[in-house]
């Protein structure tokens, strides 16, 4: 093997080989060797219908499909004719089979008293008997298959039954992330046209509440003012931290026509009895909604028997997974993104490998003898839980390193087979340590590259077969026809960065943009063609390299969205959020590196005058700075929180009217020799202007 040096990017050389199953305490790998992997990838690129075929048939259909692809592209329809259910593939057929005592979800809560963490375990039988009470309190407040159904919850069990119990019925799940604010399920809500809504009292995360019901309150509210009416929602008591509020007795507390049901109440009373709904292979099976680059979230749309298809074999062959072997598999997303759909539930319970799901944080509570905010405790859970695979976050592997190498080192984490990462390209040192202190060397690491789009790994090493290189996510998932090109679509020489695309569909892919054809058909389709047929190829908006041994190496977003702790935002929807604030005229929001966020945001504000006119004394200063960040806390959460804000006068532009990005990008990275204090953006316009007039 050879890592090519190129100009300006990372050389790696090292290389780790696959180890024997043995060693790791697997029996066998599913896929042993490159040469099986490489044979194996051939056949399923150069004959798709056998090999995905083989693989419906792992699933359990109530109608045997006819046709196993129909693809006008960019349209898939992927195993036509078959009928299936979601639910039924991750629940009721291993109850069926005998296995309906086997633990499906290990729960653990947020430590919150004296006690300890609550741990909860859910057989098969008892997310079958949950999920059909949740379904058949589903259908009695009206929901019917075809409906989308908006989840907004905090990492309990009941969003895992939720999920299940809306495919169960047919319904699609648009679940929400419990870190956004209100405005993000106004926005969602009123996109997928959804009327009725799951939540939670609150949630808990760092020792605090987290106000689930009141941002639903809001929502709803909002909702109903722009014509919009939820008709219920189902709460789930998990905080009880506001009796006063949450008095209220169950379908009678209203907000205009909305009623509010608590799940411990409509739940529990319904039947148990709610069949699984046979749904067409193309039937939606969830949305889930991501960052673009226009200010507005794109629901991306999953189909059911694709999606199934597909996530049962990364999950199977990533982290070689095998049901009955005592595997106990982590992967610490939330549910409220992809991974957590993909790789908490319906991977997991597809192949019947006990999940584990945990509420919290990892710095709550501290660890003993560590101050606030430095903490242990996924160590602790693997310890106990005797995790087999772990998978998680560059930026929370990069936030360990910080935290100490004492913290791992002082638990067993023996029982670790497979450590995986994904969301963001992983940089080499990171990558080392998660190999030397949590790996402690003897477990491979599987870099999975891959989106909310794609529905599953479409990059990884696989840990039997592929020798793994740090930075990069090896080779392609069996059935993925990636490649490096430029924009004329040709494949490029090896360490030629390019564009990331796959040429051919594959099962998991999206089936489209809700409501939003135009954007579905350009964003991912409209850039890259294959260049003798004109076929559009699927272009990922990542940049990316092979190298010599045909490694991928992901270099990240070229469109405008930014990677904020694995997190996806667009900065456009940063920069609405500014703007409605009244101090602020024009915004401008870039990445800047992070050493452990990856990327942090950057934001270049004008003020108003009518501002500064209405509020004499205030000045754009570090309260101002304050008052935005957390205005745009409130407007799309958290996780959008600007690192910097730098005033200016103007924004730089183009004659057309556009803002300079790139250069306001070299601002914040520090790319500009600037000698002065740079820390406004006056200081820097000179700069841009001297810049413009050297031109
Ligand atoms: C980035 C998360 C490098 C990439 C599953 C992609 C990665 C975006 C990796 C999708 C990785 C994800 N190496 N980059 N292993 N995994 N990405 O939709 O930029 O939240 O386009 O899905 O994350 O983010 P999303």
């Amino acid at each position: 093997m050879s890592a090519q040096p190129i100009d300006n990017l990372l050389v790696e050389n090292r290389v780790f080989p696959p180890v024997p199953a043995g060693t790791l305490g697997f029996d066998r790998w599913h896929i042993g060797s490159i040469d099986e992997y490489r044979a194996l990838h051939a056949r399923s690129v150069g004959d798709p219908e056998t090999f995905w075929r083989e693989e419906a048939g792992r699933l359990d259909w109530f109608t045997p499909f006819d046709k196993v692809l129909e693809w006008n592209a960019p349209d898939a329809k992927w195993f036509v004719g078959g009928r299936i259910n979601a639910c039924y593939n991750c629940v009721d057929r291993h109850v069926q089979a005998g296995h309906g005592e086997e633990t499906a979800i290990i729960w653990e809560g947020e430590p919150v008293g004296a006690g300890g963490p609550e741990i909860k375990r859910l057989t098969y039988r008892d997310l079958q008997v949950q999920t059909s009470k949740c379904a058949a309190a589903l259908k009695a407040l009206g929901v019917k298959k075809g409906d989308v159904v908006t989840i907004y919850m905090p990492m309990v069990p009941e969003l895992a039954v939720a999920i299940l119990a809306c495919a169960r019925i047919g319904a699609a799940h648009s679940v929400i992330f419990g870190g956004f604010a209100p405005h993000a399920i106004t926005e969602r809500v009123v996109d997928a046209s959804s009327r009725v809504i799951i939540t939670a009292d609150g949630g808990w995360r760092r020792g605090d509440v987290v106000p689930l019901l009141k941002n639903v309150e809001e929502a709803v509210g909002t909702l109903a003012n722009q014509g919009h009416i939820v008709n219920h929602v189902l709460v789930v008591q998990r905080t009880a931290h506001d009796a006063g509020r949450h008095g209220w007795a169950s379908g009678t507390a209203r907000i205009g026509p909305t009623k509010f049901h608590w799940w411990h109440d409509a739940v529990y009373h319904a039947g148990d009895a709610c069949p699984c709904e046979p749904m067409d292979s193309e039937d939606m099976l969830f949305l889930l909604y991501t960052s673009g680059s226009t200010g507005k979230p794109k629901g991306i749309l999953h189909t059911t028997a694709g999606y199934l298809a597909f996530v049962q074999m990364t999950a199977r062959l990533t982290f070689n997974l095998q049901p009955g072997a005592g595997q106990v598999f982590w992967c610490s997303a939330d549910i409220g993104w992809v991974t957590g759909h993909s790789y908490v539930l319906y991977g997991l319970l597809m192949n019947r490998v006990p999940t584990l799901m945990y509420e919290g944080a990892p710095n709550f509570p501290a660890a003993p003898g560590k101050p606030a905010g430095v903490g242990d405790r996924f160590w602790d859970i693997i310890a106990r839980h005797k995790v087999t695979q772990f998978y998680t976050a560059p930026t929370a592997i990069r936030t360990f390193m910080k935290w100490g190498d004492d913290l791992p080192a002082k638990h067993d984490l023996s029982s670790l087979r497979i450590l995986g990462t994904v969301g963001e390209p992983i940089n080499p040192e990171a990558w080392m340590w998660y190999h030397e202190h949590i790996g402690r060397k003897r477990c491979p690491i599987v870099d999975t590259y891959w989106q909310t789009e794609t529905g599953g790994h479409v990059g990884t090493p696989l840990p039997g077969a592929i020798a793994t290189k740090p930075g990069s996510c090896t080779l392609p998932m069996l059935g993925i026809d990636a490649a490096i090109v430029n924009e004329q679509g040709q494949e490029l020489g090896p360490n030629q960065g390019g564009l990331f695309v796959i040429r051919k569909p594959w099962p998991g892919m999206l089936r489209g943009v809700y409501g939003n054809r135009e954007r579905f058909v350009s964003n991912y389709w409209g850039r890259v063609k294959d260049p003798r047929t004109g076929v559009p190829y699927y272009f990922s908006a990542d940049g990316a390299r092979r190298d010599a041994d045909g490694y991928f190496w992901i270099q990240g977003r070229i469109d405008d969205v930014i990677k904020v702790s694995g997190h996806l935002l667009g900065t456009m929807e940063v920069e609405s959020a500014l703007v409605s604030h009244p101090a602020v005229a024009e915004a401008a929001v870039v990445g800047m590196p992070h050493d452990i966020k990856g990327n942090a945001i950057c934001a270049f504000v004008t003020l108003r005058a009518s501002w500064a006119a209405k509020n004499p004394g205030r000045k754009p200063d570090d309260d101002l700075r304050k008052d935005l960040i957390a205005h745009v806390a409130k407007e799309v959460g958290a996780l959008a929180k600007p690192d910097q804000i730098r005033f200016s006068e103007g924004l730089p532009k183009t004659r057309s009217g556009k803002i300079m990005r790139r250069l306001l990008r070299d601002v914040a990275c520090g790319v500009e020799k600037i000698t002065q204090d740079t820390t406004t953006l006056e200081d820097y316009s000179v700069v841009a202007k001297l810049r413009a007039d050297e031109e």
